[in-house]
């Protein structure tokens, strides 16, 4: 575990992490690199395979905050669902599902820039929202795009769906780039036209995406995809889809009528933990805030919901998601 890791984790109120899994451990496969959300392996003689467990971590503001019970096994299972759905527009990473929490996944070497479909512009706290450049900022021109004046919170985009690259911050955040700033980041190192392709792949899937989603009572407002490159030169979705981590699912319902009453939409993501950490002014920085287990409950139930409706299916509560049933899963498959 890296010391970086360890003070994060070693910052956050005991009370925040009862009940979740917070890492993984499979030493035999030597030391983890633990991202914000996904602690990760790689294996096989040359590394081309990727063994990333979804933990219940969750972050927000850059920041890890708590754990969320199920969390790690709705955003492994519903990208897997979502990856299904979208195989035919663009091949992903996904090489076997041995657990809840686990995927074995190609390796890819990842484009540099997160591909953010938005649909709506959603309310949002966050700085690379369009929502937030637009009413905070009060800009007109977002990621080279020409926004009219008059938009309300929330509603659907006039021009239709946009894309708004940002950069793949290692650390920090994440920013606003336009799309020839991305392409130019792409392309340099990938080669020309892999830009235009993930460009193109990215409103597919949202397309994709949306018309899954409406049919189950689900909006998706906004997503973010990455993509990367194999090592026969594929490019590949990678990392999730589709899970409330990545996307802004709202209930479609009562999306109208809220609109319409200037309320924000039945939303399930990030948003109600934002909001509440917001409402205590934390934003990133100092020391993070303990979480009421009410407040837990609820963001567990927000994850819930999408998988449901989504899928259809309740989730798995066997086999348990601890460290150990999940190393031996791993173990098992590694040795089939
Ligand atoms: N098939 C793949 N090949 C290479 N990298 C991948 C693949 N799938 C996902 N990734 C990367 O693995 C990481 C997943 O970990 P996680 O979701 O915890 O990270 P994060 O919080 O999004 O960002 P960071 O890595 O900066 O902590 C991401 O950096 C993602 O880009
Ligand atoms: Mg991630």
């Amino acid at each position: 575990m890296t010391s970086e890791h360890e003070a994060k984790i070693g910052a956050i109120p005991q009370e925040n992490l009862a009940g979740g899994l917070l890492e993984a451990y499979i030493p035999e496969l030597g030391p983890a690199t633990r991202g914000k959300v996904r602690d990760i392996w790689t294996v096989d003689g040359d590394n081309q395979t990727r063994v990333m467990v979804t933990t219940d971590r969750l972050s927000a503001f850059d920041r890890i905050i708590c754990t969320i019970p199920g969390k790690g096994k709705i955003l492994n299972l519903l990208s897997a669902f979502w990856f299904d759905q979208t195989r035919n527009i663009i091949p992903n990473h996904v090489i076997g599902i041995p657990h809840p929490n686990v995927v074995f996944a190609r390796q890819a070497q990842s484009l540099p820039v997160e591909f953010v479909v938005r649909g709506y512009m959603a309310r949002a706290t966050t700085t690379t929202s369009v929502f937030y450049k637009y009413e905070t900022l009060g800009k007109r021109e977002i990621y080279g795009i020409n926004f009219p004046d008059g938009m309300k919170p929330n509603q659907v985009l006039p021009m239709g769906p946009i894309l708004t690259p940002t950069t793949k911050a290692d650390t920090g955040h994440d920013e606003e780039i336009t799309d020839e700033q991305a392409q130019e980041m792409v392309d340099s190192k990938f080669g020309d036209g892999v830009w235009e392709k993930a460009k193109a792949a990215s409103f597919g899937l949202y397309e994709r995406m949306r018309k899954v989603a409406l049919s189950r009572g689900l909006i998706p407002a906004d997503t973010k995809f990455e993509f990367g490159i194999d090592r026969e030169g594929n490019l590949l979705l990678i990392d999730e889809i589709g899970t409330p981590d990545s996307s802004r699912w709202w209930l479609a319902e009562t999306y109208e009528e809220r609109l319409k009453n200037g309320e924000d939409p039945e939303n399930y993501d990030k948003e109600l933990i934002r909001k509440w950490l917001k409402s205590v002014g934390f934003t990133g920085d100092g020391p993070v805030p303990g979480i009421p287990k009410d407040m837990i409950d609820r963001v567990a139930r927000a994850y819930a919901i999408p998988y449901r409706m989504l899928t259809g299916l309740e989730l798995p509560d066997y086999p348990p998601s601890g460290p150990k049933a999940i190393s031996d899963a791993v173990l098992r498959y590694l040795s089939k």
